[in-house]
């Protein structure tokens, strides 16, 4: 029986998109014979029936391109922006998928996308997830596609920064994408010999960290590297965010439809007052000039790295299998050397934040980087 199939990206773009796409559709168009169809603009476009026939000519030539030739969005099913109303367009989107007589819809995205895959399947449209995101925060994987490309990309930059840190005798404090969950900031400033690792997961004390800049200094070391993540917080904001979360838990119990925290769009200019003003103090506290470079949607740029190629077509050349096996309902996820899947009940409403006791954490301190949370 000729399988029809859909696909679509949602949420952040990232390198390996284009080459998850391609895996999916040599798989299911070449191998299997099905027929693949793309939905324009994440879950926009299954709401609106935008699509594009996703054949051999559409499949050629994107392993390398960045981005997503579907085009993608942040929009949720049952949060549509309509006409200037927010409504709940999930039995739309059923609808729609049922005129197109598709046994299955394929979503590339993070945990948010997961979230709204679920919601999808919960009305009855067989979904398959494929774990996207620079961040590398979803669970049940071991690594999403897309990170190892923005932690080359991360990495090479603070190699960059290390010459003029040193030429200048300053502080370069340089912010990383990863508003909640720090792997990005952690394997970059690993990998790029950072002084000071900030991530969301250690609330910092910026005291310690300036005692740690001083400590260099007194050994010669008249420059340091901050990689800090955007979501990173001090002691004090942490404080401020849990009581704010508590009243936010409380006043939600009172009225439900109160917009709950920040979308990422609304943390970006949050994040970028935070680390300027992280600088300021370093540069107040240590008497080293401070500067600050700020990586931003770079991470998100360019072509894949072959290591996301690789994990992008397997990724999706299992996604292809599990649909001939009709099973639905998964995340297709890496587990050391295999692909497997992981049911989507599993994922949905958590996030893998980096445990405080991780060994990369633990090889960080004992190579000498600064946490925030004790000098070294
Ligand atoms: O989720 C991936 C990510 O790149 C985060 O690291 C970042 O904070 C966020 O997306 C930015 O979101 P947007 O692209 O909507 O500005």
């Amino acid at each position: 029986m000729t399988k029809s199939i859909g696909i679509l990206t949602s949420g952040g773009d990232c390198p390996g998109l284009n080459a998850a796409i391609r895996a999916v559709g040599k798989t299911a168009v070449d191998h299997y014979g099905w027929n693949l169809i793309g939905f324009q603009n994440g879950f926009r476009g299954l709401m609106e029936n935008r699509t594009v026939k996703l054949d051999g000519a559409a499949l050629s030539g994107i392993l390398t391109i960045g981005g997503t030739i579907l085009g993608t969005s942040r929009d949720k099913p049952h949060k549509m922006p309509v006409g200037g109303k927010v409504l709940d367009m999930t039995d739309a989107m059923v609808e729609i998928y049922r005129q197109h007589h598709l046994d299955a819809l394929v979503c590339l995205g993070g945990a948010g996308t997961a979230k709204n895959a679920y919601r999808l399947a919960q009305k009855g449209i067989n979904v398959i997830n494929l774990p996207k995101t620079i961040d590398n925060d979803i669970v049940g994987t071991d690594i999403s596609f897309g990170y190892d490309t923005a932690l080359s990309i991360a990495t090479e930059a603070i190699d960059r920064l290390h010459s003029t840190a040193h030429s200048h005798h300053r502080i370069i404090v340089v912010e990383t994408m990863g508003h909640k969950v720090g792997w990005l900031a952690l394997g970059a400033g690993i990998g790029g010999g950072a002084d000071v690792v900030l991530i969301p997961e250690i609330p910092y004390d910026v005291d310690i960290v300036a005692e740690a800049i001083r400590k260099r200094v007194r050994c010669g070391k008249r420059f340091s590297i901050v990689a800090v993540a955007e979501g990173a917080v001090s002691r004090e904001t942490a404080r401020e965010r849990r009581n704010a979360d508590e009243s936010a838990a409380n006043d939600k119990k009172k009225s439900p439809s109160k917009k709950s925290r920040p979308e990422p769009s609304d943390m970006d200019a949050a994040s970028a007052g935070h680390t300027l003003m992280l600088a300021q103090q370093l540069e107040e506290k240590t008497g080293l000039e401070s500067r600050v470079s700020i990586l931003g949607y770079v991470q998100r740029g360019g072509t894949p790295s072959p290591a996301d190629r690789v994990l992008a077509t397997r990724f999706g050349t299992a996604c292809a299998a599990l649909i001939e096996k009709e099973r639905y309902g998964v995340l297709v996820a890496a587990h050391g050397d295999e692909i497997r899947p992981v049911p989507l009940d599993d994922v949905v409403g958590r996030l893998k934040y980096v445990p405080v006791d991780h060994p990369w954490v633990h090889s960080a301190r004992l190579i000498g980087i600064c946490l925030g949370d004790q000098v070294p």
